[in-house]
């Protein structure tokens, strides 16, 4: 696998069809290298296909045409198996909502990610606790999802996508819930974790201060993404 890109989109386009014949076109053209550490976001409007594109880009989803390639790694014609083992491994995913198990506690979200790639239970807890305690949470280790704040929750949500060691972080407005304030403390943990463990990261955004803090941003539009 070639670890210089870590994320190539060639020419993608995503339509989605909702009663079996119309077609509606979300995007077509998308092109985009990520680097190593390197740190994207990307704006668009609500409904112009951020989630999507991320979705695509993580391998939960395919597209219509165009292709992904992750680590090197053409993945339009592998086996649902191997895509979920390159997801598994080397992908972390920030949702949208942040999409936590709420039977399960905080150091369990982060553990289960961690345990899933394959290391023992016991280390998976252990660098669980860690990562928590380094977004100020080693107090609410086990407290469930529903028993914390938002802006908890969102942290515990980033260390889960941060606990199998990724490659690449896909964040899906990672603060979109969030007042000023989390949104900044949430984006620096984000941003620290990134820069240290060297992961690229695509995040999407409606948060303008958090767009000055990226290497580089893009506008995703129907026809594709626009350097700003
Ligand atoms: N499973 C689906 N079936 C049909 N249409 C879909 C599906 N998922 C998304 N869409 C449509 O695709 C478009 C893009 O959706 P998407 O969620 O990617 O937008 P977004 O840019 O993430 O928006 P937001 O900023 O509101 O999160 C929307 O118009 C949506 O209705
Ligand atoms: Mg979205």
């Amino acid at each position: 696998m070639n670890n210089a890109l870590v994320l190539e989109l060639f020419d993608l386009k995503k339509s989605f069809s909702l009663d079996g014949r119309k077609q509606t076109k979300i995007f077509d053209g998308v092109q985009l290298t990520l680097k190593k550490s390197e740190l994207v976001g990307i704006i668009a409007p609500s409904g112009t296909g951020k989630t999507s594109l991320l979705n695509i880009s993580g391998l939960l989803d395919q597209p219509t045409g165009g292709s992904v390639r992750v680590l090197g790694q053409e993945t339009g014609k592998l086996t649902t198996e191997r895509r979920n083992s390159i997801r598994r491994n080397h992908i972390g995913f920030v949702f949208q909502s942040s999409n936590l198990l709420n039977e399960f506690s905080a150091i369990e979200n982060v553990a289960l990610s961690r345990i899933i790639k394959g290391f023992n239970f016991k280390d998976s807890l252990k660098y669980s606790r860690n990562l928590l305690s380094r977004v100020g949470l080693e107090n609410r280790l086990h407290h469930k999802p529903l028993e914390l704040s938002g802006g908890e929750q969102q942290r515990i949500a980033i260390c889960r996508a941060m606990a199998n060691d990724p490659k690449l972080l896909l964040a899906d407005e990672p603060t979109g819930n969030l007042d000023y304030e989390n949104s900044i403390l949430v984006f620096d943990l984000l941003l620290s974790l990134v820069k240290q463990k060297k992961v690229s990261a695509l995040v999407a955004t409606h948060n303008l201060e958090l767009i000055k803090r990226m290497d580089r941003v893009l506008k995703l539009t129907k026809t594709g993404l626009v350097n700003l």
